[in-house]
């Protein structure tokens, strides 16, 4: 960018900024939810849907039983690029109980998912053509699909079917790839790349400074809900119970698939177990509906766990450098991120590993840049915190690697580079409290019995160290946003929202706001999401479903507020106010500053003859980001173990202390952070997507191969967080969803480096690498 328009853009985000009072968020004053401490927001509340769950009432997608249903099971392709020669079905038509075969040359007419991100509700995670030319893109996609009348039969018939192909050049391994070159990469619309200043020579000068490699693997996703759609059409009309994080744009994507209205799709997804950003839409909806359209039938298709990793896209891999130049002081002159991840040709996700670096320190020039090569493997997507996850990896390895050359606490030195407003915007940011967290933390967690070298502590054959590394994820709002009110007489609240329960605790919480938002009992409160007949395009993604439904429901609100107080006859206590003057308490509205103004629901609904009121209302459009810098952030505190004899690592303790605005729900907030930082255990220690280089075949489906934490490799994990609100933020709450795995990988590696002395820069970090 040239000085003249940065110079300009940053005139017109002060300005935006100035006519931005404190306190200031879309739609007008602070969220009033913000500063009260009496409701239920703060509470350790329950979660409402675990009695349903533990009882085994929740169906899940592919426990919904249709009428005539038949199952589904996938072929899919044993080579990464070309095209189908021959296709001998024939055994598979006449084994027991086969209802279908289907293949390219007899699936209906569809068109190629609406890549995500490419329209407002497009989900796709790929942008092939399924079934419709016969032409491979990559080892592992599906070129048949048999349907029987039980799943074993369709498993069966599955084995029988015989492909041949005509092979074409394949990119599958990382060094062919760069060699065909690589491109810049945006995400979301913004390019990756920034540069303040003259980076590198200033690092060249720096009087001390770090300049490394670092590298993660392909990771697949591992919910342990399998992928799965049960399907049925009911003539042009299409019902998918799926397991999806994305309902609104699951029914759209669907519907531009086989050309019908958006209307005529329906899509439900009360329960889902766990998406981490797999539970999109991937070519195995797809196929279950056409294949259900040709045979005339329900169907179910449970993707078998292989089958999610043939099928469902992951996080790519890295090659990431990080250099750093301080002055004796520690104060940053150069900071340095830049890399590749890998994407392919069919779809649009390069892997944002910069984004730590935009926001978290205060440096004297800056210099960032993703870039990707291209492979012809299965579509990379969205997995926990896409960037962050990997990138406070390399960021927080390097930070800790220069406070080992500065001879300075690594803490002190993060500290020391605390910026005052966003170091790459140059906006304010709307609250952060990182000291506070590296302080509270530290306190907690016994900091000060670290070791400043390593391999100091030993304890019997193990040797033990402490590290820590900064966690942060931002704050977003997709657009969108809507929700509806029904309000009776009786006092019950049905909200409606096209949001999403994957197990992080949303049911709950927002059970618990609206109740506090309309003033009445959690009990009155009925929470409905899940569903594409709801309101709003609701992506339960990027940490900003929260922000997205709060907003929502605090836009409903007021819409019902207007109504009732327009029901207010004269003589009312409330006749004549305005929705900014009143707010909701004991199941009714009062006048804000003379409480003792009140009238009950039930009495301004019966007095006007009504029996409920139903408002529906779209959220503010999400200025708040344009205005500041909002960001999660946190602490990430760990104590490993080294074996000196075997080199097995072990993870002893971890302590995630998170300034993430006000907290919600303590009790399933604890479990959002403690996930986030099991799923960060995995990424530094164990997962790893084995790919066969020749032929760019997945060689680890399962999870007999492919590890993730168990019960027992996971130690006592401790959370806590400073809960000052976001003044910026609905109900003040920034997102907490994926902030718990970034910064726990560095955390470890550091713990790791101060136990045994050994840096490793490539995860995993298996034993053989610390021998
Ligand atoms: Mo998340 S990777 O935005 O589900």
């Amino acid at each position: 960018m040239s000085n003249v328009i940065q110079e300009t853009a940053q005139k017109v985000m002060k300005k935006a900024v100035e006519m931005a009072p404190d306190g200031w968020m879309p739609g007008g004053e602070p969220d009033p939810l913000i500063g009260q401490r009496d409701g239920y927001i703060g509470k350790p509340v329950s979660r409402v849907d675990g009695p349903l769950k533990v009882k085994g009432q929740a169906p899940f997608a592919a426990e919904i039983v249709l009428e005539n249903m038949v199952y589904a099971a996938l072929v899919y392709s044993t080579v990464p690029k070309g095209r189908i020669a021959t296709l001998d079905t024939s055994r598979a038509e006449t084994a027991p109980g086969v209802v279908l075969v289907m293949t390219h040359e007899n699936a209906p007419k569809m068109k190629p998912l609406p890549l995500f991100l490419t329209a407002p509700k497009a989900g796709g995670g790929d942008a092939l053509p399924i079934f419709q030319d016969g032409s491979v893109h990559w080892n592992g996609q599906p070129v048949a699909l048999v349907l029987a009348e039980t799943q074993e039969q369709a498993d069966h018939a599955r084995s029988l079917i015989r492909v041949t192909y005509l092979t074409e050049r394949a990119t599958t391994s990382l060094e062919a790839a760069k060699a065909r070159g690589i491109e810049d990469a945006s995400f979301m619309g913004e390019p990756l790349k920034v540069e303040i200043g003259d980076a590198e020579s200033l690092l060249a000068k720096a009087p001390v400074s770090i300049d490394a490699v670092y590298t993660t693997p392909a990771q697949n996703h591992n919910p342990i809900e399998l992928h799965a759609a049960t399907v049925a059409w009911n003539g042009d009309e299409l019902t998918i119970h799926d397991a999806s994080q994305a309902v609104a744009h699951t029914a759209w994507s669907l519907a531009q698939v086989f050309g019908i209205r958006e209307e005529q799709v329906h899509v439900s997804s009360p329960f889902v177990g766990g998406g981490f950003g797999s539970k999109a839409l991937w070519q195995h909806q797809v196929l279950a509906a056409a294949a259900a359209k040709l045979a005339g039938r329900p169907v179910r298709m449970m993707l078998s766990r292989e089958g999610v990793y043939r099928v469902v896209g992951g996080r790519s891999l890295t090659e990431q450098r990080v250099a750093i130049g301080a002055g004796r002081d520690g104060r940053f002159q150069a900071l340095v991120h830049t890399g590749i991840s890998v994407m392919t040709d069919h779809n649009q996700m390069p892997e944002p590993f910069i984004m730590p670096a935009k926001c978290v320190y205060a440096a004297d020039s800056i210099k960032l840049n993703v870039a990707t090569a291209k492979m012809d493997t299965l579509a990379n997507t969205f997995m926990r915190a896409p960037g962050e996850a990997v990138g406070t990896f390399a960021l927080e390895s390097a930070v800790d690697e220069l406070a080992d050359k500065l001879g300075m606490d690594p803490i002190e030195l993060r500290l020391r580079n605390e910026p005052d407003k966003d170091p790459t915007e140059g906006t304010p940011f709307s609250s952060r409290h990182l000291a506070e967290a590296y302080r509270d933390g530290a306190e907690r967690f016994g900091w000060g019995k670290r070791h400043a070298r390593p391999g100091m502590r030993r304890e019997g054959e193990w040797l033990v160290g402490l590290g820590c590394a900064t966690a942060t994820y931002p704050y977003y709002r997709m657009p969108g946003g809507a929700a509806r009110i029904r309000l009776t007489k009786d006092g019950e609240a049905y909200v409606e929202a096209a949001a999403h329960e994957m197990g992080m605790g949303t049911a709950t919480t927002h059970a618990m706001v609206a109740a506090q938002r309309l003033g009445l009992p959690l009990e009155r409160v009925h929470f409905a999401y899940g569903d594409s007949a709801f309101p709003g395009v609701i992506l339960a993604g990027g940490s900003q479903q929260t922000a997205s439904i709060g907003f929502s429901v605090k836009a409903a609100w007021e819409a019902l507020a207007k109504e009732l107080l327009a029901l207010a006859p004269k003589g009312s206590p409330l006749h004549g106010l305005g929705v900014d003057e009143v707010h909701a308490r004991d199941g009714g509205l009062c006048k804000t500053d003379e409480p003792q103004r009140y009238v009950s629901y039930a009495m301004l609904l019966d007095d006007a003859g009504r029996d409920e009121i139903v408002v529906e209302a779209e959220a503010p459009p999400p200025l708040e980001t344009q205005h500041w810098s909002m960001h999660s952030f946190g602490a990430i505190f760990c104590e490993a173990r080294v074996n000196v004899v075997t080199g097995e690592p072990r993870v002893a303790r971890l302590l995630g202390s998170f300034d993430c605005g006000r907290i919600i729900n303590p009790k399933t907030a604890t479990s959002q952070f403690r996930g986030g930082m099991i799923m960060g255990m995995g990424l530094a220690l164990m997962e790893e997507t084995e790919f066969d280089g020749r032929m760019g075949r997945i060689m680890n489906p399962s999870l007999a191969e492919y590890h993730v934490p168990v019960h027992l490799d996971v130690p006592e994990i401790d959370v806590m967080w400073t809960d000052i609100p976001d003044p910026h933020a609905p109900m003040g709450a920034r997102g907490i969803g994926e902030i718990g795995i970034t910064g726990t990988g560095a955390a470890i590696a550091n713990a790791i480096y101060n136990a045994c002395g050994r840096r490793v820069r490539d995860l995993p970090i298996t034993l053989d690498k610390l021998l």
